[in-house]
């Protein structure tokens, strides 16, 4: 009898333990293997979408780095993301917002996709003001989008809560 106990006592346990790793790796939004427009589609809500790499960045920077040179978005906004044609990554300025939610949006539908799926407006105001095209179909997975922005994160501060941009902000003019 008392086998009997200690064996469904472990069997609980065991089956506990499984339900409770499945429902973290549900938490954690696991799996970004998919697309970035699969992802955006998927988390429809506006503020579900949140980087695996919010606490180790830094980690998967160069990667990232990699990653933003080989899509050419440095054809707009620089290698080191100081900006040229289009606004820079690295000053203080955010266009839209700076958290994981809004940039992940922002490359993968662009600037008329934000305004128009999500009835977003520019709340921030750089030198430079023009149209995002939508990246999403260039990026293959979610998980690349996240170590993109993860780098960007790295040599912007200012795109996380209480830090600060190296950069100054734009001229203002009036
Ligand atoms: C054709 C030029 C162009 C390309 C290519 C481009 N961007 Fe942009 N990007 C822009 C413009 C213009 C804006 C400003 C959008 C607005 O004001 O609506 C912008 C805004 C941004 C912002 C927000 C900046 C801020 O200050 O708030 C991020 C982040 C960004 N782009 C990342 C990327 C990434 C990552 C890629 C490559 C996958 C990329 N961009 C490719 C033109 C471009």
């Amino acid at each position: 009898m008392r086998k009997l106990i200690i064996g469904l006592a472990a069997l609980a346990i065991c089956v506990l333990g499984v339900a409770s790793v499945n429902m973290e790796s549900k938490a954690a939004g696991a799996d970004w293997t998919m697309s970035p427009v699969k992802a955006v589609e998927r988390y429809k809500e506006k503020g579900s979408l949140h980087s695996p790499y919010e606490k180790d960045y830094e980690k998967y920077a160069e990667e990232g780095h990699q990653l933003y040179m080989g899509l050419s978005c440095n054809g707009c906004h620089g290698g080191g993301g100081g900006g040229g044609m289009c606004p820079p990554l690295t000053n203080s300025v955010w266009v839209y917002g700076s958290d994981d939610d809004t940039l992940f949006r922002l490359v993968t539908e662009g600037s008329a996709g934000l305004q128009e799926h999500y009835d977003m407006k520019r709340v921030g105001s750089e030198n430079v003001v023009g149209p995002m095209p939508a990246m999403g179909s260039s990026i293959k997975t979610a998980d690349d989008l996240w170590k993109i922005i993860a780098w960007i994160r790295s040599i912007n501060p200012s795109s996380i809560p209480g830090g600060k941009s190296n950069v100054p902000p734009p001229p203002t003019f009036d």
